[in-house]
């Protein structure tokens, strides 16, 4: 663990403090690692003839392009740059939530486009997510929405008390025990979010693709967030993380990938906010 962020978190052992050890009880990265690869990935948003019209004859929107990356398995990786660069789209074509329209992205050599239709379930078990819109069903509490992805990610013979363990067991993860029977709208904005990284965490998934998780928190929770996120880093799991959040970015000193107009302008091992080379 980063040894700055190890002095700062006992100076402000923060919300989060002691559940680290809960942590370590989850079995993270059960299902093996892939190593993730782009090739030669371009994404384009293509304007219906209304849109168009809206956008004075434009045809498409630039996502991404010709995009070469490689994440191996373990890698934790801040992907940064300015609004509308591209990350958000990257992270959607990493967990195939959006397909390429040119160039592959594949885990360990499955074509993941080509895995898509058959298993569906099986990607919310690889990906642990947590997208840049706020996605939590605002119908449920907070307990019934992690039990509709610990169903997902039942697992052989579990039965229903061992997936409600699980959803206690990660609610305490990310400092949100007690929160169960809430719904969504009587939640902060930051709250919702340390739901929904218990939502992503819940299934023990080897790679998890964060978009900005951190907007909307405070110093002391982002510096928790960030520990528990080392912390299964450091027992094997991938962690893929778009964010704005320089400080912090600067203080880990990972691997750092920058987008500039859709595409990579620099990718640091150890890097920076702002490394290109
Ligand atoms: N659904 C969409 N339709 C049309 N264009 C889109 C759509 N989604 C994204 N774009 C465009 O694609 C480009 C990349 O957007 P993206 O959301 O990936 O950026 P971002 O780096 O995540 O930005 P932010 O930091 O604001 O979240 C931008 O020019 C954006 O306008
Ligand atoms: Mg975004």
């Amino acid at each position: 663990m980063n040894i700055r962020a190890e002095s700062k978190s006992s100076a402000c052992p923060g919300r989060l403090a002691g559940t680290l050890t809960a942590c370590r009880s989850l079995t993270i990265g059960a299902q093996g690692m892939p190593t993730i690869t782009l090739d030669n990935v371009t994404k384009y948003y293509k304007y219906n003839r209304k849109q168009r019209k809206e956008h004075g004859g434009k045809r498409f929107e630039m996502g991404v392009q010709d995009i070469d990356l490689t994440i191996k398995q373990g890698d934790f990786v801040f992907v940064v740059g300015s609004s509308g660069a591209g990350k958000s789209t990257l992270l959607d074509l990493i967990t195939g939530r959006l397909r390429p329209d040119r160039g592959t992205v594949r885990l360990d050599q499955r074509d993941l486009s080509k895995l898509i239709p058959w298993s569906h379930n099986r990607m919310a078990i690889l990906f642990g997510k947590v997208q840049q819109e706020h996605s939590l069903i605002r119908k449920m509490t907070v307990a019934e929405n992690l039990m509709v992805a610990a169903q997902v990610g039942r697992r052989r013979f579990e039965s229903r008390e061992s997936m409600e363990q699980r959803v206690v067991k990660v609610l305490g993860l990310v400092g949100m025990q007690g929160a169960g029977l809430k719904h969504p709208v009587e939640m902060s904005v930051g709250e919702c979010r340390r739901v929904e990284l218990a939502r992503a965490l819940i299934n023990s998934p080897p790679i998890l693709v964060l978009d900005e998780i951190t907007a909307n928190l405070d110093d002391e929770n982002i510096w928790d967030i960030f520990q528990l996120l080392m912390e299964v880093n450091h027992r094997g799991t991938t962690v893929i993380m778009a964010t704005h959040a320089s400080r912090y970015v600067n203080i880990l000193r990972r691997r750092v990938v920058t987008l500039v107009d859709g595409r990579i302008f620099g990718d640091v091992r150890k890097g920076k906010y702002g490394d290109v080379v």
